[in-house]
């Protein structure tokens, strides 16, 4: 199921969607509940351009005649007897505003009306693709009504008669579905071919006038109006409905130009109702006379005004073309782009002016070309992109002064952008825990810890989360593990190694960064007890200083010292150390001093970093060297 609010925002363009919400407003101001209708819904659902807007109103839609004029509507037409109005709204838009009505055939083609509520009026019309309906009303806006399943029609392809006796009761439906079924490709299902093939032995002479004007009329709004009157003659319809009037009588070749030209003006934005243009050229050869009586009957002399009066807008707008004051390719672009799009069409296809040939030419041809001129990569080191507001208007701007030749060099360029790059962002700010923090508590750790008893005991509580009861096994492991730790001096030498022997130089990489750290990291588990020694005790020859100070207060009392004193710093400190002065012990360590050793150096705080951010490095390298 379609969203239909999000179909009526996005589907229709915005001349469009501005006609719906004048005729909503014009219906709720005179408090009548107001449907978009018809061929809208139905193009809307199956994805065909919406080419008219068809509104039923519960209550009388003669009403809303002036309100719809103030809106900037332009009346074309009023049918009395259906109490239908019929507009044409800025953009080009075709409007239709009808009263809801539950239809009665006494006789074939004489209808007897009685106004109703929208859903009767949806069972009185021809197909049922036609007979859907979305809410415009405040509380129920995009609600769809579709009462006799058109949407499943519309999926199969199907026009089905919304009632058996369809055909007969409006022959106009014969060449209703003809002339949808050529334009859209679907079919009549089964039943409804049955009854047509019926209904047409009959023909339309029960037809009214009115409804013969208003399907001529149709034809001439078909966007492609020869292929539909081509269909009509082959079914017979023509011949019917206004004899004089067939497919010879159509400059097709003119026609076909005519459309050229108009998809030349759609690729440019410009968007021209086509149907006063073509009836010109599909009458082009029709006798004067009949040309007369065939104006007379179509049901919106707006449109045929419309129709009439198309040389005299083309050779108004010829005047404004080659004026002076359009005389700059830019002026030239905002005339033909801005100015009514009917006259643009019919001047572009009629004109054999030069200037005025030439202009079009520069428009369709010469002047878009500049596009591909349009700096991006310019705009995008300027930091100017999309996602600013005014975004769309500097590109427009820009392609005025690029077809106008002034922005020839890349200074001018960038003179022109200038006022529209923003200021560039401040710097990112890094928050970074460098590792060289956590190493250097190590590494502290390390000269310290070992002798304070710290590691093991300290972290396989904080591990646990059992502090109390853990504590005593784990306690005396750990004596165990520190005793081991403290017979292999190996794991000293190697630190001692970092900090001053010769042989430290030998010492892998990480050593040196841990070094460094091992400042903050000291300064951390220290803080609480101790801050400034801890600083100190970062520099490596401090460090050594540290040593003694340290340890006399953690052997004493290793737990409290390891838990109180540094408890999450600690923790950190206690990962690097080992790993480094583990290696070597590690086989002759026991247990629990080999655990804190494998699970928690090796990963990733460690490694990772060391690898990824070598300016670190070598800050820290000589950092460590030189103090030493
Ligand atoms: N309608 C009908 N019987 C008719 C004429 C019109 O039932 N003899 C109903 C149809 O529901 C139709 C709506 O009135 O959809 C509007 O009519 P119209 O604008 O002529 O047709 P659309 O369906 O809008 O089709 P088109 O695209 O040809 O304008």
């Amino acid at each position: 199921m379609p969203d239909y609010i999000y179909l009526l925002e996005n589907r229709l363009s915005p001349a469009q969607r501005n006609a719906v919400e004048q005729v909503r407003q014009a219906a709720m101001h005179a408090g009548m509940t107001v449907f978009l209708a018809g061929g809208a819904v139905r193009d809307l659902t199956s994805g065909f351009p919406v080419r008219d807007l068809d509104f039923s109103v519960q209550g009388n839609a003669l009403k809303l005649k002036k309100a719809l004029e103030k809106a900037g509507g332009e009346l074309w037409g009023e049918h009395e007897e259906t109490r239908t109005l019929f507009f044409w709204f800025p953009g080009s838009i075709r409007v239709e505003v009808s009263s809801a009505r539950r239809e009665e055939y006494p006789k074939p083609g004489k209808p007897v009306y009685h106004w109703s509520t929208m859903l009767e009026d949806l069972r009185r019309r021809d197909f049922t693709v036609n007979a859907m309906a979305i809410s415009l009303n405040e509380g129920s806006y995009g609600l769809l009504l579709d009462p006799l399943n058109g949407i499943a029609d519309m999926e199969a392809r199907h026009l089905r008669l919304v009632n058996n006796y369809g055909f007969l009761e409006d022959p106009s439906r014969m060449i209703r579905v003809t002339r949808l079924a050529a334009r859209t490709g679907w079919e009549m299902d089964e039943r409804t071919r049955a009854r047509y093939d019926n209904a047409r032995e009959e023909g339309i002479a029960a037809m009214s006038d009115w409804l013969r004007g208003y399907e001529l009329e149709e034809i001439g709004h078909e966007e492609d109006a020869l292929k539909i009157l081509k269909a009509l003659e082959a079914e017979g319809w023509m011949q019917q409905l206004f004899p004089a009037w067939t497919a010879a009588k159509a400059d097709a070749a003119a026609l076909e130009e005519l459309h050229r030209i108009y998809v030349k003006l759609l690729m440019q934005g410009v968007h021209p109702d086509l149907s006063a243009a073509q009836m010109r050229l599909l009458t082009a050869k029709l006798a004067p006379k009949e040309f007369a009586s065939l104006k007379k009957l179509l049901p919106c002399p707006g449109f045929v005004q419309q129709w009439e009066h198309l040389d005299d807008a083309a050779k108004e707008f010829s005047v404004k073309l080659t004026a002076k004051e359009t005389s700059t390719p830019s002026a030239t672009w905002k005339l033909i782009a801005n100015y009514q799009p009917e006259p643009v069409l019919w001047l572009a296809f009629t004109s054999k002016s030069a200037p005025v040939q030439t202009r079009f030419k520069n428009f369709f041809e010469v002047w878009p070309e500049a596009r591909q001129k349009i700096p991006t990569v310019l705009m995008a080191e300027m930091r100017i992109t999309a996602d600013l507001p005014e975004y769309g208007h500097l590109l427009n701007e820009l392609f005025f002064a690029l077809i106008d030749g002034k922005l020839e060099t890349e200074e001018a360029m960038r003179a022109f952008l200038e006022p529209y790059s923003p200021p560039a962002p401040p710097p990112p700010v890094t928050i970074r825990r460098s590792r060289s923090r956590r190493a250097p508590k190590v590494e502290v750790e390390e000269e310290e810890s070992p002798d304070i008893v710290m590691p093991s005991g300290y972290d396989e509580d904080d591990e646990s989360g059992h502090e109390d009861e853990d504590e005593h096994e784990d306690h005396h492991a750990d004596e165990d593990a520190d005793e081991e730790e403290e017979e292999h001096a190996p794991a000293k030498p190697s630190r001692a190694a970092k900090t001053a022997k010769p042989e430290a130089q030998s010492a892998p990489k990480p050593a040196d960064k841990a070094v460094k750290p091992a400042a903050p990291a000291v300064h951390k588990a220290e803080q609480k007890a101790e801050p400034k020694p801890a600083a100190k005790a970062a520099k490596p020859a401090p460090a050594k200083a540290a040593k003694p100070v340290a340890a006399p207060a953690a052997k004493p009392a290793p737990k409290p010292a390891a838990k109180k004193a540094a408890p999450a710093p600690a923790k950190k400190a206690a990962k690097p150390a080992p790993a480094k002065a583990a290696k070597p012990v590690a086989k002759k360590a026991s247990k629990p001093a080999a655990k804190p050793v494998a699970k928690k150096v090796a990963p990733k705080p460690a490694a990772k970093p060391a690898a990824k951010k070598p300016p670190a490095k070598p800050a820290a390298k000589p950092a460590a060297k030189k103090k030493r």
